[in-house]
């Protein structure tokens, strides 16, 4: 069932059961399972050039280059566990009564392994590809190569389902209306510097969302955000997901 804002305002003594909360996860959450963040010292982008390898020209001028690049991180993204920051959050969605949205950036599919199931990926997946010339979508085998067919068309234009620099994100006609109906609004793990991610807090702010920071480190937007909690995820975020399950 879903609760508007409205509702949930209506219902006075039970609006915080009936909360929507809003989850904005990035490279922070995934960090404690052993996948590199992208702009921390000896991050992914100290190792490649954004350039080389995230944007559709780099596509174009080396496929194979790119191939390689997501080889390896849909590689590692495999052998990787869910922490305990991705477990607790299927739990809050498992146990909040109210309505429970991640919307993440990143690529790898712990959360879907730790349990959540309202999952947005805006920035792509690696379990997926796509081919660039009909647009058909199936599941990324283990290694994918630029001699690849696409299974619909037959085309060699296949390419991982990854958002690169450039392009536009996924999952708009999900994220637009939920940030619209958040009551609250948490970002978890996310250095606040890639747009449109990066809004997400002050737009669910002027919507009337209360706004929570959960991170190692401060964001670029941290003026966003009403409260801020500095720490590692497997402890902030099981910390917090207990709490609101048991005010
Ligand atoms: N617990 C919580 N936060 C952490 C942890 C941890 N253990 N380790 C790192 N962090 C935080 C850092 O403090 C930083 O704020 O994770 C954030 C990582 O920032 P980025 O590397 O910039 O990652 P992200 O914000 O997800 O990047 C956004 O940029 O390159 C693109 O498409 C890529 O989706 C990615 C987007």
């Amino acid at each position: 069932m879903r609760y508007s804002k409205a509702d949930a305002e209506n219902l006075g003594a039970d609006r915080c059961l009936l909360q929507n909360i809003v989850i904005l996860t990035g490279a922070g959450i995934s960090a404690e399972s052993g996948l590199g963040t992208f702009r921390e010292s000896d991050g992914l982008w100290e190792h490649h050039r954004v350039e080389d390898v995230a944007t559709p020209e780099a596509f174009e001028a080396d496929p194979d280059l790119v191939h390689r690049f997501y080889n390896v991180r849909r590689d590692q993204s495999a052998k990787a566990r869910p922490n305990a920051a991705h477990i607790a959050l299927a739990r809050l969605e498992a146990g909040h009564p109210g309505r429970v949205r991640i919307i993440t950036q990143n690529v790898d599919d712990l959360h879907e392994r730790a349990g959540s199931r309202a999952v947005t990926h805006m920035h792509g997946a690696l379990s997926g590809a796509l081919c660039h010339g009909c647009g058909h979508r199936w599941p990324a085998p283990a290694v994918m190569s630029s001699t690849d067919t696409c299974p619909a068309c037959g085309a060699t234009q296949t390419r991982p389902d990854i958002v690169w620099f450039g392009e536009i994100p996924y999952g708009a006609e999900v994220i637009d209306p939920a940030l619209a109906a958040a009551d609250l609004f948490v970002a978890i793990g996310t250095s606040g510097q890639v747009y449109p991610a990066a809004a997400y807090a002050q737009h669910a702010a002027r919507m009337g969302a209360h706004t929570i920071e959960l991170n190692l480190a401060t964001s670029a937007n941290a003026r966003d955000f009403a409260e801020i909690h500095i720490g590692p995820a497997t402890e902030l975020v099981p910390e917090w997901v207990e709490h609101v399950l048991t005010e």
